[in-house]
């Protein structure tokens, strides 16, 4: 490492602290007018999305993951759709879906209220801002600020949808069709998780409300990012390396493109295609089917050309609920994971984020 390189990496505490103080918010911050990312955003060089060889990164573009059309999967193809799903999930954890149900109008017009929301002035988005990770409502950046060694080049919101009346009246009250809006948007996306969930328990041979009753009627969390376009793309990364911690997450993304998803050794990009989601599995799912399925580490990349919206939606088990290894998919073998409860298992998965997949691994039981 070259001792510019060094220098880059050596922000002190103090100044850090400083720092975060003032911060609101990746997107002010380039309103500020700076030409350089901030010293607090340069990640260290095993971190930054240049480490692929170009002969990897150019290999990587060719490989796509799954794209599957949902179009049959209440008619007579349904036995084909289950089975691409289950060879997806196995092979990938991870699958685009198109011809999916939810109407195009609501999905315009969920990504345009989210435009609008991180448009607003900062100080009205500040109004909803908290670095607590418990708060369930709040505008927040980086990942968690009081966490985060190295800031991340994002902003969200995050908005708890079930049960709705407990969190309604918490969400932005601006723009004025955030709350109407977002509404309608978590219901069509709660019908198609559950379809997906029902697809997921059929492809392992389970009875099918199976995987819904536990990772898919619970704790719905829906989370827009906004990553705005970056001075120096290659020093950064707007969200690092990590695995979802629930059952299914769901996500809509514009058409810029930055997701990517590591899979047999290399990080393949996540093509945009217009009105489809992104699905992908997470540690719980992971852990119910015993490792057949994958939670698959994933990252959003940043771009010097355009900011870019993305809106994930996380669905997980009750706090309160036990997960392990299903018995009916152990076929004899023993169970890979350990029983945990999944409010435990959030805490820990957020006091480790750092370690990557260390949340899942830790429950591995040995032999
Ligand atoms: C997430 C996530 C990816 C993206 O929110 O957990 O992985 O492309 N988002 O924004
Ligand atoms: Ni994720």
């Amino acid at each position: 490492m070259g001792s510019s390189e060094e220098e880059e990496l050596t922000f002190g505490e103090a100044e850090m602290n400083v720092f975060k103080q003032n911060l609101k918010g990746v997107k002010a911050l380039m309103e500020s007018g700076i030409t350089r990312i901030p010293n607090a955003y340069v990640k260290p060089l095993d971190e930054r999305p240049t480490k692929l060889s170009a002969a990897a990164a150019a290999d990587g573009n060719k490989i796509e993951i799954p794209v599957i059309d949902l179009a049959d999967l209440d008619g007579d193809g349904q036995d084909q759709v289950v089975k691409t799903i289950g060879e997806a999930c196995e092979k990938w954890g991870f699958f685009q879906v198109i011809n999916h149900g939810v109407p195009t109008s609501v999905i315009h017009s969920m990504m345009q209220v989210c435009q609008e929301f991180f448009d607003l002035p900062t100080e009205e988005k500040m109004e909803l801002y908290s670095d607590d990770t418990l708060k369930p409502v709040r505008f927040g950046t980086s990942y968690s600020l009081s966490k985060d060694t190295v800031l991340e080049w994002r902003d969200y919101l995050r908005c708890p949808c079930r049960p709705l009346s407990d969190f309604i009246h918490l969400w932005p009250a601006k723009p004025s069709t955030f709350r109407e809006v977002t509404m309608e948007y978590s219901k069509e996306i709660a019908a198609l998780a559950k379809r997906l969930c029902y697809a997921l328990s059929e492809s392992l041979g389970l009875e099918s409300e199976c995987l819904y009753e536990v990772i898919g009627k619970h704790q719905q969390i829906l989370m827009p990012n906004h990553y705005p376009a970056c001075p120096n793309p290659d020093l950064t990364i707007g969200l690092s390396a990590h695995s979802d911690a629930g059952g299914i997450t769901i996500l809509l993304q514009d058409h810029v493109g930055g997701l990517e998803v590591f899979n047999e050794g290399q990080w393949i990009a996540v093509k945009p295609l217009p009105d489809a989601f992104v699905v992908n599995l997470a540690d719980q799912t992971q852990i119910l089917t015993n490792g057949k399925y994958k939670s698959v580490e994933h990252r959003a990349t940043v771009n010097a050309q355009r900011a870019r919206i993305s809106i994930s939606t996380f669905f997980q088990p009750a706090a309160d609920a036990k997960i392990a290894p299903i018995p009916e998919l152990l076929g004899g073998q023993p169970p890979m994971y350990r029983e945990s409860l999944f409010g435990v298992y959030l805490r820990d998965f957020f006091t480790n984020r750092l370690n990557r997949k260390s949340a899942v691994d830790s429950l591995k039981l040995s032999g």
